[in-house]
């Protein structure tokens, strides 16, 4: 695979930490010192379709392709208004693109796992030349607005990648483990008159040190997987994109790592923890910036709710 185009939106609505603690008992010093975050960007007038819409739209234009071109599409996504259709396949309509929709929902993982079924797809199959991957989030609508705990931590937001045939892969890391307690959202199904059995309906449950725990361990692993079948080591990758949770795990996976804070970007003081986008988001204002040159090495690296893992390697060329 190769990436040929990135795009990403965010909601119109900025949300400081100041503005929680109006109505939450919390502060924007304890947000900003146990996260990085100074404010996050959150859904009102318009919806989530609007922001994949606009995030596959851009990323099309920067890869000098129409929807039509599109072979596939990918879109990652933990909730959203319609349980069915699938998120991918009303996009499909929005952007007029004619193609085989699938929704994946690897939580905040769910990029690296859309870039490995990407790569499989580009590899196996000669119909399938570019694959739009979109990863479209709102947790806000997810987490307890009643409660500090979570409804700080996220952020809504969109990012998009267009991907044709290439070698740009270096290594690919997936991991997935069964863990639910740490982190889960649970709503209810409809009422049926057979099934009887009580149902819990919880907003997102965080047990935040655990999953800091698993966070860091996780990724510090699949990361040194990926030095290991990539053969490269630390000191090789320009770049270590990791996904935006909290600036204290990207801190402690660094110092791990032991590298320089000028290979880990970051814009979770902005946006907050987006979920699956937040890697595509960053990765599109990297480009856009021209931060990101040709010849780069990337290391994407992300961990969610499952407990999911992925990280992978790649050399950037977008010609
Ligand atoms: N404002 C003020 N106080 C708060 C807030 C808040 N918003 N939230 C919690 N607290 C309080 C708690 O009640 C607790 O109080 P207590 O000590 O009196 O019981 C205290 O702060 C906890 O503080 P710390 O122990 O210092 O918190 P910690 O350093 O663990 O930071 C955090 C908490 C930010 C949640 C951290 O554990 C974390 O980032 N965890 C990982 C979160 C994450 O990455 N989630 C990924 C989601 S992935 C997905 O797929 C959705």
């Amino acid at each position: 695979m190769k990436i040929i185009g990135t795009g990403k939106a965010l909601p119109a609505l900025r949300v400081s930490n100041d503005m929680l603690a109006e109505f939450l008992d919390t502060s924007d010093e304890w947000i900003r010192t146990r996260t990085g975050i100074k404010e996050r960007r959150l859904l009102s007038d318009e919806d989530l379709f609007d922001l994949s819409r606009i995030a596959a739209n851009e990323a099309l234009i920067d890869a000098g392709i129409s929807a039509s071109d599109i072979d596939y599409m990918i879109c990652s996504n933990v909730a959203n208004n319609y349980v069915t259709p699938s998120l991918s396949c009303i996009l499909q309509g929005l952007i007029h693109a004619e193609c085989p929709c699938i929704d994946i929902n690897g939580a905040c993982s769910g990029f690296i796992y859309a870039l490995d079924i990407a790569e499989s797809f580009l590899k196996t199959k000669d119909d399938i030349n570019n694959i739009l991957i979109v990863c479209a989030e709102e947790p806000s609508r997810f987490t307890n607005w009643n409660e500090r705990d979570t409804s700080v931590l996220f952020g809504d937001g969109a990012g998009a990648v267009v991907l044709t045939k290439g070698d740009d892969l270096l290594a690919m890391q997936l991991s997935s483990q069964s863990k639910v307690e740490p982190l889960y959202y649970q709503r209810n199904l409809e009422k049926t008159p057979y099934n009887k059995k009580p149902e819990g309906n919880a907003p997102l449950v965080m047990h935040g040190k655990d999953v800091y725990k698993l966070a860091v361990s996780s990724s510090v692993l699949d990361i040194n997987s990926i030095f290991k079948s990539a053969n490269i080591s630390a000191d090789d990758v320009d770049y270590f994109l990791l996904h935006q949770a909290n600036i204290r795990i990207i801190d402690a996976i660094r110092q791990q790592l032991e590298q320089p804070e000028v290979k880990f970007p970051h814009n979770i003081e902005n946006y907050g923890n987006t979920s699956s986008a937040s890697i595509p988001i960053l990765l599109d204002e990297l480009h856009k910036s021209g931060k990101i040159e040709e010849g780069d090495v990337l290391l994407l690296s992300a961990f969610g709710a499952g407990f999911t893992t992925g990280a992978c390697a790649l050399r950037w060329s977008l010609s």
